[in-house]
Protein backbone atom coordinates (compact mmCIF):
# COMPACT_ATOMS: atom_id res chain seq x y z
CA UNK A 1 0.00 0.00 0.00
CA UNK A 2 1.54 3.36 -0.80
CA UNK A 3 2.11 5.69 1.95
CA UNK A 4 0.87 9.17 2.53
CA UNK A 5 4.14 10.90 1.97
CA UNK A 6 3.62 9.05 -1.37
CA UNK A 7 0.05 9.52 -2.20
CA UNK A 8 0.97 13.28 -1.59
CA UNK A 9 3.36 13.17 -3.91
CA UNK A 10 1.42 11.90 -6.58
CA UNK A 11 -1.31 14.44 -6.39
CA UNK A 12 1.58 17.34 -6.37
CA UNK A 13 2.99 15.93 -9.17
CA UNK A 14 -0.49 15.76 -11.34
CA UNK A 15 -0.93 19.31 -10.21
CA UNK A 16 1.77 20.45 -11.62
CA UNK A 17 1.45 19.02 -14.84
CA UNK A 18 -1.72 21.23 -15.10
CA UNK A 19 0.08 24.22 -13.62
CA UNK A 20 2.60 25.59 -16.61
CA UNK A 21 2.39 29.12 -16.53
CA UNK A 22 3.30 28.93 -12.40
CA UNK A 23 5.93 26.24 -12.87
CA UNK A 24 7.59 28.75 -15.69
CA UNK A 25 7.68 31.65 -13.47
CA UNK A 26 9.29 29.62 -10.72
CA UNK A 27 12.25 28.08 -13.61
CA UNK A 28 12.90 31.43 -14.69
CA UNK A 29 13.38 32.89 -10.93
CA UNK A 30 14.83 29.88 -10.08
CA UNK A 31 18.11 30.80 -11.60
CA UNK A 32 19.17 34.04 -9.49
CA UNK A 33 16.87 32.53 -6.21
CA UNK A 34 15.19 35.53 -6.67
CA UNK A 35 13.67 35.34 -2.44
CA UNK A 36 16.84 33.97 -1.51
CA UNK A 37 16.79 33.55 1.94
CA UNK A 38 12.96 35.60 2.34
CA UNK A 39 10.75 34.29 5.32
CA UNK A 40 7.08 33.92 4.27
CA UNK A 41 4.22 32.88 6.29
CA UNK A 42 1.56 31.50 4.77
CA UNK A 43 -2.01 30.84 5.63
CA UNK A 44 -3.75 28.91 2.76
CA UNK A 45 -5.70 25.94 2.07
CA UNK A 46 -3.71 22.74 2.21
CA UNK A 47 -3.98 21.17 -1.41
CA UNK A 48 -2.18 20.10 -4.25
CA UNK A 49 -2.07 23.01 -5.63
CA UNK A 50 -0.95 25.29 -2.82
CA UNK A 51 2.19 22.32 -3.03
CA UNK A 52 2.96 23.31 -6.36
CA UNK A 53 3.18 26.95 -5.22
CA UNK A 54 5.03 26.49 -1.95
CA UNK A 55 7.40 24.05 -3.24
CA UNK A 56 7.94 26.75 -6.12
CA UNK A 57 8.05 29.57 -3.55
CA UNK A 58 10.72 27.69 -2.01
CA UNK A 59 12.90 26.56 -5.23
CA UNK A 60 13.18 30.69 -5.87
CA UNK A 61 14.98 30.54 -2.59
CA UNK A 62 12.36 31.48 0.33
CA UNK A 63 11.83 29.69 3.37
CA UNK A 64 7.98 28.92 4.30
CA UNK A 65 6.02 28.50 7.31
CA UNK A 66 2.56 27.07 6.31
CA UNK A 67 -0.92 26.72 8.28
CA UNK A 68 -4.56 25.82 7.10
CA UNK A 69 -6.75 28.91 6.18
CA UNK A 70 -9.90 26.67 6.85
CA UNK A 71 -9.96 23.88 10.04
CA UNK A 72 -11.34 21.37 7.13
CA UNK A 73 -10.30 21.79 4.12
CA UNK A 74 -6.44 20.44 4.67
CA UNK A 75 -5.67 17.07 2.26
CA UNK A 76 -3.65 15.51 4.57
CA UNK A 77 -2.03 13.28 1.73
CA UNK A 78 -0.55 16.49 0.28
CA UNK A 79 0.41 18.03 4.12
CA UNK A 80 2.47 14.70 4.87
CA UNK A 81 4.57 15.19 1.50
CA UNK A 82 5.05 19.00 2.20
CA UNK A 83 6.29 17.64 5.98
CA UNK A 84 8.65 15.62 4.68
CA UNK A 85 10.14 16.58 0.87
CA UNK A 86 11.05 20.16 1.34
CA UNK A 87 13.48 21.39 4.72
CA UNK A 88 12.55 24.92 3.47
CA UNK A 89 8.73 24.26 4.27
CA UNK A 90 7.59 24.56 8.31
CA UNK A 91 4.11 23.07 7.89
CA UNK A 92 2.22 23.83 10.86
CA UNK A 93 -1.48 21.57 10.13
CA UNK A 94 -2.30 18.04 11.88
CA UNK A 95 -4.88 15.75 11.35
CA UNK A 96 -6.66 16.25 14.98
CA UNK A 97 -6.57 19.78 14.75
CA UNK A 98 -9.24 21.21 16.88
CA UNK A 99 -10.62 24.84 16.54
CA UNK A 100 -7.96 26.39 19.49
CA UNK A 101 -5.41 24.75 17.57
CA UNK A 102 -6.27 26.06 14.19
CA UNK A 103 -5.78 29.25 15.60
CA UNK A 104 -2.57 28.31 17.77
CA UNK A 105 -1.09 26.79 13.89
CA UNK A 106 -1.17 31.34 12.80
CA UNK A 107 0.38 32.01 15.91
CA UNK A 108 3.36 29.19 15.11
CA UNK A 109 3.56 30.44 11.81
CA UNK A 110 3.70 33.89 13.09
CA UNK A 111 6.56 32.94 15.44
CA UNK A 112 8.88 32.60 12.84
CA UNK A 113 9.30 36.42 11.88
CA UNK A 114 8.10 35.88 8.34
CA UNK A 115 8.75 38.82 6.29
CA UNK A 116 5.87 38.30 3.72
CA UNK A 117 2.49 36.91 4.58
CA UNK A 118 0.38 35.38 2.10
CA UNK A 119 -3.34 34.58 3.97
CA UNK A 120 -6.70 32.93 2.36
CA UNK A 121 -9.45 35.38 4.50
CA UNK A 122 -7.31 37.30 6.21
CA UNK A 123 -6.63 35.51 10.08
CA UNK A 124 -3.44 35.78 9.89
CA UNK A 125 -2.96 39.43 9.13
CA UNK A 126 -5.91 40.18 11.75
CA UNK A 127 -3.92 38.00 14.02
CA UNK A 128 -0.51 40.49 13.37
CA UNK A 129 -3.09 43.14 14.14
CA UNK A 130 -3.43 41.73 17.38
CA UNK A 131 0.12 40.73 17.67
CA UNK A 132 1.39 44.11 16.83
CA UNK A 133 3.39 42.66 14.34
CA UNK A 134 4.57 43.65 11.09
CA UNK A 135 5.71 42.57 7.41
CA UNK A 136 7.94 43.89 4.76
CA UNK A 137 4.47 43.51 2.99
CA UNK A 138 1.52 41.19 2.82
CA UNK A 139 -0.98 39.57 0.20
CA UNK A 140 -4.55 38.35 0.36
CA UNK A 141 -5.88 35.65 -1.89
CA UNK A 142 -10.23 35.76 -1.29
CA UNK A 143 -12.65 38.43 -1.18
CA UNK A 144 -13.71 38.14 2.43
CA UNK A 145 -10.17 39.11 3.43
CA UNK A 146 -9.77 42.20 1.22
CA UNK A 147 -13.01 42.96 2.86
CA UNK A 148 -11.27 42.75 6.42
CA UNK A 149 -8.07 44.04 5.23
CA UNK A 150 -9.74 47.21 4.28
CA UNK A 151 -11.61 47.79 7.10
CA UNK A 152 -8.18 47.55 9.28
CA UNK A 153 -6.79 49.75 6.71
CA UNK A 154 -9.58 52.49 7.34
CA UNK A 155 -9.19 52.25 10.98
CA UNK A 156 -5.31 53.13 10.26
CA UNK A 157 -4.27 49.37 11.51
CA UNK A 158 -2.82 47.97 9.13
CA UNK A 159 1.18 48.74 9.55
CA UNK A 160 2.75 47.20 5.42
CA UNK A 161 1.34 47.07 2.22
CA UNK A 162 -0.86 44.21 1.26
CA UNK A 163 -1.56 43.17 -2.20
CA UNK A 164 -5.07 42.70 -3.04
CA UNK A 165 -4.15 39.63 -5.37
CA UNK A 166 -8.34 38.51 -4.87
CA UNK A 167 -8.70 41.77 -7.59
CA UNK A 168 -6.65 40.62 -10.37
CA UNK A 169 -9.23 40.17 -13.14
CA UNK A 170 -7.85 37.14 -14.16
CA UNK A 171 -8.33 35.66 -10.25
CA UNK A 172 -12.27 37.11 -10.25
CA UNK A 173 -13.01 35.50 -14.19
CA UNK A 174 -11.24 32.22 -13.47
CA UNK A 175 -10.82 31.69 -9.63
CA UNK A 176 -14.08 32.90 -7.84
CA UNK A 177 -16.02 32.41 -10.94
CA UNK A 178 -15.47 29.71 -13.25
CA UNK A 179 -13.19 27.72 -10.61
CA UNK A 180 -15.27 27.94 -7.51
CA UNK A 181 -18.33 27.02 -9.80
CA UNK A 182 -17.70 24.50 -11.16
CA UNK A 183 -16.12 22.81 -7.45
CA UNK A 184 -18.85 23.84 -5.46
CA UNK A 185 -20.73 21.87 -7.90
CA UNK A 186 -18.74 18.93 -7.45
CA UNK A 187 -18.53 19.40 -3.80
CA UNK A 188 -22.69 19.03 -3.43
CA UNK A 189 -22.30 15.67 -6.33
CA UNK A 190 -19.32 14.38 -4.55
CA UNK A 191 -21.18 14.62 -1.03
CA UNK A 192 -24.76 13.64 -1.66
CA UNK A 193 -24.88 11.66 -4.64
CA UNK A 194 -27.90 13.38 -5.71
CA UNK A 195 -28.70 14.26 -9.82
CA UNK A 196 -28.83 18.19 -10.00
CA UNK A 197 -30.78 18.18 -13.80
CA UNK A 198 -34.79 18.80 -12.44
CA UNK A 199 -33.72 20.35 -8.84
CA UNK A 200 -34.88 23.67 -8.01
CA UNK A 201 -31.42 25.61 -6.33
CA UNK A 202 -31.54 28.85 -5.12
CA UNK A 203 -27.54 31.09 -4.87
CA UNK A 204 -27.23 33.74 -3.20
CA UNK A 205 -25.42 36.32 -3.91
CA UNK A 206 -24.51 37.02 -7.57
CA UNK A 207 -20.92 38.42 -7.48
CA UNK A 208 -18.42 36.53 -9.03
CA UNK A 209 -18.70 33.21 -6.64
CA UNK A 210 -22.44 33.25 -6.98
CA UNK A 211 -22.46 33.61 -11.13
CA UNK A 212 -20.29 30.91 -11.51
CA UNK A 213 -22.34 28.38 -8.99
CA UNK A 214 -25.37 29.59 -10.83
CA UNK A 215 -23.81 29.01 -14.39
CA UNK A 216 -22.83 25.79 -13.67
CA UNK A 217 -25.85 24.60 -11.86
CA UNK A 218 -28.03 25.74 -14.40
CA UNK A 219 -25.38 23.78 -17.13
CA UNK A 220 -26.24 20.49 -15.10
CA UNK A 221 -30.57 20.85 -15.65
CA UNK A 222 -31.14 22.76 -12.55
CA UNK A 223 -33.75 25.69 -12.23
CA UNK A 224 -31.70 28.31 -11.08
CA UNK A 225 -32.67 31.32 -8.85
CA UNK A 226 -31.16 34.08 -7.18
CA UNK A 227 -31.40 36.25 -4.54
CA UNK A 228 -29.20 39.75 -4.09
CA UNK A 229 -29.20 42.74 -2.45
CA UNK A 230 -27.67 45.18 -5.12
CA UNK A 231 -30.27 45.85 -7.88
CA UNK A 232 -27.82 46.25 -10.49
CA UNK A 233 -26.19 42.45 -9.49
CA UNK A 234 -30.08 41.74 -9.38
CA UNK A 235 -30.76 42.85 -12.99
CA UNK A 236 -27.72 41.83 -14.10
CA UNK A 237 -28.86 37.89 -12.77
CA UNK A 238 -32.64 38.70 -14.21
CA UNK A 239 -30.89 39.83 -17.84
CA UNK A 240 -28.95 36.71 -17.68
CA UNK A 241 -32.20 34.59 -17.84
CA UNK A 242 -32.37 33.48 -14.32
CA UNK A 243 -35.43 33.86 -11.93
CA UNK A 244 -34.68 36.66 -9.27
CA UNK A 245 -36.45 36.56 -6.02
CA UNK A 246 -36.93 37.24 -2.07
CA UNK A 247 -35.39 34.31 -0.23
CA UNK A 248 -38.70 33.85 2.12
CA UNK A 249 -40.37 33.11 -0.83
CA UNK A 250 -38.52 31.11 -2.09
CA UNK A 251 -37.60 28.88 1.59
CA UNK A 252 -40.64 26.47 1.03
CA UNK A 253 -40.62 25.53 -2.87
CA UNK A 254 -36.75 24.53 -3.41
CA UNK A 255 -34.61 21.77 -2.98
CA UNK A 256 -31.39 23.37 -2.74
CA UNK A 257 -29.76 26.47 -1.56
CA UNK A 258 -25.97 28.06 -2.34
CA UNK A 259 -24.72 31.14 -0.03
CA UNK A 260 -22.15 32.69 -2.05
CA UNK A 261 -22.37 36.08 -0.43
CA UNK A 262 -19.67 36.52 2.10
CA UNK A 263 -22.07 37.81 4.80
CA UNK A 264 -23.57 36.57 7.96
CA UNK A 265 -26.76 34.37 8.36
CA UNK A 266 -28.30 34.44 4.71
CA UNK A 267 -30.18 31.42 5.63
CA UNK A 268 -30.74 32.02 9.75
CA UNK A 269 -33.15 30.74 12.51
CA UNK A 270 -36.21 32.59 11.22
CA UNK A 271 -35.61 30.37 7.65
CA UNK A 272 -34.95 27.05 8.99
CA UNK A 273 -38.51 25.78 10.32
CA UNK A 274 -39.96 27.06 6.86
CA UNK A 275 -37.63 25.49 4.41
CA UNK A 276 -39.18 22.09 2.20
CA UNK A 277 -38.45 18.52 4.37
CA UNK A 278 -35.41 17.26 2.42
CA UNK A 279 -33.84 20.84 1.63
CA UNK A 280 -30.10 20.77 1.34
CA UNK A 281 -28.00 23.78 2.63
CA UNK A 282 -24.48 24.73 1.73
CA UNK A 283 -22.15 27.47 1.97
CA UNK A 284 -18.95 28.35 -1.06
CA UNK A 285 -18.33 31.69 1.13
CA UNK A 286 -15.03 31.68 2.50
CA UNK A 287 -16.41 31.58 6.21
CA UNK A 288 -19.10 29.39 8.08
CA UNK A 289 -21.06 32.18 8.61
CA UNK A 290 -23.50 32.33 6.51
CA UNK A 291 -26.11 29.22 7.27
CA UNK A 292 -26.45 29.87 10.90
CA UNK A 293 -25.19 25.94 12.10
CA UNK A 294 -24.28 27.48 15.22
CA UNK A 295 -27.90 27.75 16.18
CA UNK A 296 -28.57 24.41 14.80
CA UNK A 297 -26.33 23.04 16.89
CA UNK A 298 -27.51 24.09 20.20
CA UNK A 299 -31.65 24.02 19.21
CA UNK A 300 -31.34 20.78 17.99
CA UNK A 301 -28.73 18.59 19.55
CA UNK A 302 -29.92 15.72 18.28
CA UNK A 303 -28.68 15.86 14.65
CA UNK A 304 -26.89 13.10 13.12
CA UNK A 305 -24.79 12.15 10.00
CA UNK A 306 -26.54 10.68 7.45
CA UNK A 307 -23.39 10.28 5.44
CA UNK A 308 -19.97 11.93 6.05
CA UNK A 309 -20.19 15.88 5.70
CA UNK A 310 -23.83 16.04 5.76
CA UNK A 311 -25.49 16.45 9.29
CA UNK A 312 -29.23 15.96 9.01
CA UNK A 313 -31.51 18.25 11.50
CA UNK A 314 -34.95 17.50 12.38
CA UNK A 315 -36.70 21.16 12.86
CA UNK A 316 -40.40 21.61 13.28
CA UNK A 317 -42.73 24.29 11.24
CA UNK A 318 -44.99 26.25 12.49
CA UNK A 319 -47.74 23.69 12.66
CA UNK A 320 -45.71 21.71 14.78
CA UNK A 321 -44.93 18.93 11.42
CA UNK A 322 -41.38 17.88 11.59
CA UNK A 323 -39.22 18.23 8.78
CA UNK A 324 -35.20 16.88 7.89
CA UNK A 325 -32.91 19.58 6.75
CA UNK A 326 -28.96 18.86 5.97
CA UNK A 327 -26.54 21.11 6.37
CA UNK A 328 -23.39 20.12 4.59
CA UNK A 329 -20.02 20.37 5.72
CA UNK A 330 -20.68 22.54 8.91
CA UNK A 331 -21.65 25.22 6.81
CA UNK A 332 -17.91 25.41 5.85
CA UNK A 333 -16.85 26.02 2.40
CA UNK A 334 -18.37 23.17 0.16
CA UNK A 335 -16.27 22.75 -2.55
CA UNK A 336 -12.79 22.79 -0.62
CA UNK A 337 -14.34 20.49 2.17
CA UNK A 338 -16.68 17.57 -0.21
CA UNK A 339 -14.38 18.08 -3.29
CA UNK A 340 -10.86 18.68 -4.15
CA UNK A 341 -11.46 22.85 -4.38
CA UNK A 342 -10.71 24.89 -7.69
CA UNK A 343 -8.84 22.57 -10.42
CA UNK A 344 -4.66 23.23 -10.95
CA UNK A 345 -5.79 25.22 -14.62
CA UNK A 346 -7.63 27.28 -12.16
CA UNK A 347 -5.00 27.55 -9.50
CA UNK A 348 -2.34 28.39 -12.07
CA UNK A 349 -3.49 31.29 -12.35
CA UNK A 350 -4.44 32.45 -8.86
CA UNK A 351 -0.95 31.25 -7.41
CA UNK A 352 0.83 32.51 -10.51
CA UNK A 353 -0.40 35.73 -9.60
CA UNK A 354 -0.21 35.04 -5.52
CA UNK A 355 4.16 34.21 -6.84
CA UNK A 356 4.31 37.52 -8.95
CA UNK A 357 2.68 39.75 -6.16
CA UNK A 358 5.47 38.11 -3.79
CA UNK A 359 8.32 39.05 -5.92
CA UNK A 360 6.94 42.21 -6.62
CA UNK A 361 6.63 43.06 -2.74
CA UNK A 362 10.01 41.50 -2.27
CA UNK A 363 11.53 44.21 -4.19
CA UNK A 364 9.49 47.23 -4.29
CA UNK A 365 7.47 47.54 -0.96
CA UNK A 366 9.73 50.29 1.08
CA UNK A 367 7.93 52.60 -2.36
CA UNK A 368 4.11 51.36 -1.23
CA UNK A 369 2.77 52.99 1.56
CA UNK A 370 0.52 51.11 4.41
CA UNK A 371 -2.78 49.94 2.21
CA UNK A 372 -4.41 47.66 0.26
CA UNK A 373 -3.28 47.59 -3.45
CA UNK A 374 -4.75 46.10 -6.46
CA UNK A 375 -2.92 44.35 -8.82
CA UNK A 376 -1.99 46.63 -11.72
CA UNK A 377 -3.91 45.94 -14.41
CA UNK A 378 -0.56 45.48 -16.55
CA UNK A 379 0.00 42.06 -14.39
CA UNK A 380 -3.44 41.00 -15.40
CA UNK A 381 -2.91 41.66 -18.73
CA UNK A 382 0.76 39.58 -18.61
CA UNK A 383 -1.03 36.77 -16.96
CA UNK A 384 -3.40 36.89 -19.64
CA UNK A 385 -0.83 36.81 -22.78
CA UNK A 386 0.82 33.50 -20.85
CA UNK A 387 -2.32 31.88 -20.36
CA UNK A 388 -3.37 32.41 -24.00
CA UNK A 389 0.43 31.07 -24.74
CA UNK A 390 -0.21 27.99 -22.56
CA UNK A 391 -3.64 27.16 -24.15
CA UNK A 392 -1.77 27.82 -27.95
CA UNK A 393 -4.59 30.89 -28.86
CA UNK A 394 -3.47 32.97 -31.01
CA UNK A 395 -5.00 36.79 -30.94
CA UNK A 396 -5.08 39.90 -32.90
CA UNK A 397 -3.53 42.86 -33.13
CA UNK A 398 -3.88 46.27 -33.34
CA UNK A 399 -2.67 47.95 -36.95
CA UNK A 400 -1.26 51.30 -36.83
CA UNK A 401 -4.24 52.94 -38.50
CA UNK A 402 -6.42 51.40 -35.32
CA UNK A 403 -4.28 52.76 -32.57
CA UNK A 404 -3.92 56.27 -34.49
CA UNK A 405 -7.60 56.04 -34.35
CA UNK A 406 -8.09 55.93 -30.73
CA UNK A 407 -5.58 58.50 -30.03
CA UNK A 408 -8.26 61.18 -31.88
N1 LIG B 1 -15.08 28.66 -1.88
C1 LIG B 1 -14.13 29.20 -2.58
O1 LIG B 1 -13.24 28.52 -3.11
C2 LIG B 1 -14.14 30.69 -2.80
C3 LIG B 1 -13.44 31.25 -3.89
C4 LIG B 1 -13.49 32.63 -4.05
C5 LIG B 1 -14.22 33.41 -3.15
N2 LIG B 1 -14.84 32.82 -2.09
C6 LIG B 1 -15.64 33.57 -1.12
O2 LIG B 1 -16.98 33.65 -1.62
C7 LIG B 1 -17.63 34.81 -1.11
C8 LIG B 1 -18.15 35.66 -2.27
O3 LIG B 1 -17.06 36.08 -3.07
P1 LIG B 1 -17.28 36.94 -4.41
O4 LIG B 1 -15.93 37.15 -4.98
O5 LIG B 1 -18.37 36.36 -5.21
O6 LIG B 1 -17.80 38.33 -3.74
P2 LIG B 1 -18.69 39.45 -4.45
O7 LIG B 1 -18.55 40.65 -3.59
O8 LIG B 1 -18.34 39.54 -5.90
O9 LIG B 1 -20.17 38.86 -4.37
C9 LIG B 1 -20.95 38.79 -3.21
C10 LIG B 1 -22.40 39.09 -3.63
O10 LIG B 1 -23.26 38.78 -2.55
C11 LIG B 1 -24.29 39.76 -2.53
N3 LIG B 1 -24.91 39.79 -1.20
C12 LIG B 1 -24.46 40.37 -0.05
N4 LIG B 1 -25.33 40.19 0.94
C13 LIG B 1 -26.37 39.48 0.43
C14 LIG B 1 -27.61 38.99 0.96
N5 LIG B 1 -27.97 39.22 2.24
N6 LIG B 1 -28.42 38.28 0.14
C15 LIG B 1 -28.11 38.06 -1.15
N7 LIG B 1 -26.95 38.52 -1.71
C16 LIG B 1 -26.11 39.21 -0.94
C17 LIG B 1 -23.56 41.05 -2.86
O11 LIG B 1 -24.45 42.06 -3.30
C18 LIG B 1 -22.61 40.58 -3.96
O12 LIG B 1 -23.17 40.71 -5.25
C19 LIG B 1 -16.57 35.52 -0.26
O13 LIG B 1 -16.69 35.08 1.07
C20 LIG B 1 -15.26 35.00 -0.85
O14 LIG B 1 -14.19 35.15 0.04
C21 LIG B 1 -14.84 31.47 -1.91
Amino acid sequence: MKSKIGLGKEEYLWAKNRMPILTNLVRKYSKNRILGDFNLGMCLHITKETAVLVMGLAEVGARISLCAANPLSSKENVSEFLRYHNSNVDIFVNRQDDIDSFYNNMDKVLDTNPQIVTDDGAELHKKAVYRDQSFVGGTEETTSGVNRLRRLSNEGLLSYPVIAVNESLMKQLLDNGHGTGQSTLEGIINTTGIIVASKRIVVCGYGWVGKGVARCARGLGAKVTITEVEPLKAMEAFFDGYEVDELEKLLSINDIFITCTGQINIIGREHFSKLKDGAILCNAGHFDVEIDVRYLDRIYPRHYEPKPNVTCYTVNDALGKSKRIYVMTKGRVVNLIGAEGNSPEVMDISFSNQFLAIVYLSKMSSKLANRVYKPPRKLDNKLARLALSRYKIRIDKLSQEQKDYFKK
